[in-house]
């Protein structure tokens, strides 16, 4: 077994780095080691970034924090609002994609699209998907219907992803944070049969093991607790073998929340991973997986979202350490865990 190791600089396609001052240390924390970062649309809710003046000033911001190594890809919130005019705008600002969020589906998701929209299609919703396929922006999509049963949320939305991708061939579509064995499984079929679909996989579901167990079955993890739900070890069998597939690369939902937020009546979900990447490596040594991590980490995004390869590697080594219990008021998902692998500068 190594005790050391060297990755290209990794591309997280899916991170939360949240407003204001919290741009700047979580921008930082995601820029230590990724060349890319996929920066998801919903802070400063309940609006998110829905309009031309947010997105630039937010890109502006995630940009300072990131730094020269780093690039910040923006994405915009789809809305029942977005126009083809919007659309046309933002690809010729250069932004990447706008992310579906169903209306009410996880943390600040309001606003975005209607479960009804999803099932039925108006024609206005159309025209604006047409308009992303026609400028080749990227539709990521957060997949769960938010009024079915909270296990079978993802499950229904199978059928809205199998729609979009045969009804719209040339709009690349990208199913986030996958939880479950049906997910991967009809994802990989039409990534396997030409359709320009793909999927990510967060870190923390791949850490679970025993799936819903893991936060809830011995005692509540509120740190542990995110949308979509880690669900049965079988669906998480699945998603360690689906990253041996090219179909399926990193987004790791990186989505911490103040203690007050998290911490109450009714607390929000999200898991804060981004800062430390070492418990991937971690997982991927454990289930023999290592020699696909550069794919995963690195490689398969960049293909997809066609990302130069940029210069500067990331360093790990076996070294056990103490996640800390809290980093710059957040909690770690790992808080207070020894993990065998660390970053090092
Ligand atoms: C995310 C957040 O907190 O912004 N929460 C989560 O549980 N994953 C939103 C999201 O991506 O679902
Ligand atoms: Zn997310």
């Amino acid at each position: 077994m190594p005790d050391y190791m060297e990755t290209p600089r990794w591309r997280d396609m899916h991170v939360h780095v949240r407003e204001g001052d919290a741009v700047y240390t979580l921008g930082a924390v995601s820029a230590a080691y990724c060349s890319d970062i996929l920066v998801m649309p919903n802070p400063f809710p309940p609006h998110g970034i829905d309009t031309m003046e947010r997105l630039e000033a937010y890109r502006k911001e995630c940009r300072a924090a990131c730094g020269p190594n780093c690039t910040p890809h923006m994405t915009m919130k789809l809305t029942p609002n977005t126009t083809p005019d919007l659309v046309r705008a933002a690809a010729r600002a250069g932004v990447t994609g706008f992310k579906l969020y169903p209306d009410g589906a996880t943390t600040n998701s309001h606003g975005g699209i209607p479960q009804e929209w999803l099932l039925n299609r108006p024609s206005i919703f159309n025209e604006t998907l047409h308009a992303m396929q026609e400028e080749d922006l990227v539709l990521p999509l957060h997949g769960e219907m938010p009024k079915s049963f909270v296990w079978d949320r993802e499950k229904h939305f199978v059928e809205v992803f199998w729609n979009l991708a045969w009804d719209f061939r040339k709009l690349r579509i990208v199913v986030e944070h996958i939880t479950t064995a049906e997910a991967v499984d009809k994802v990989q079929h039409l990534a396997t049969a030409g359709f320009a679909i793909r999927a990510t996989i967060t870190m923390h579901h791949l850490w679970m093991e025993n799936g819903a167990s893991d936060w809830h079955g011995d005692g509540l993890y509120p740190d542990r607790y995110c949308k979509p739900e880690a669900k049965r070890p079988e669906d998480w069998q699945a998603l360690i073998r689906a990253v041996k597939n090219d179909a399926f690369f990193l987004g790791s939902d990186s989505a911490p929340h103040v203690p007050g937020t998290k911490y109450c009546y009714k607390g929000c979900a999200g898991c804060w991973t981004a800062c430390t990447p070492g418990m991937l490596v971690t997982t991927f040594e454990k289930h023999g997986l290592l020699d696909h991590l550069v794919e995963f980490t690195s490689r398969r995004a960049g293909r997809f979202y066609r990302l130069d390869d940029r210069p500067g590697v990331v360093k790990f080594r076996k070294e056990s350490w103490q996640v800390p219990k809290e980093i710059a008021g957040y909690t770690p998902f790992l808080a207070g865990e020894t993990l065998p692998w660390r970053m090092v500068p």
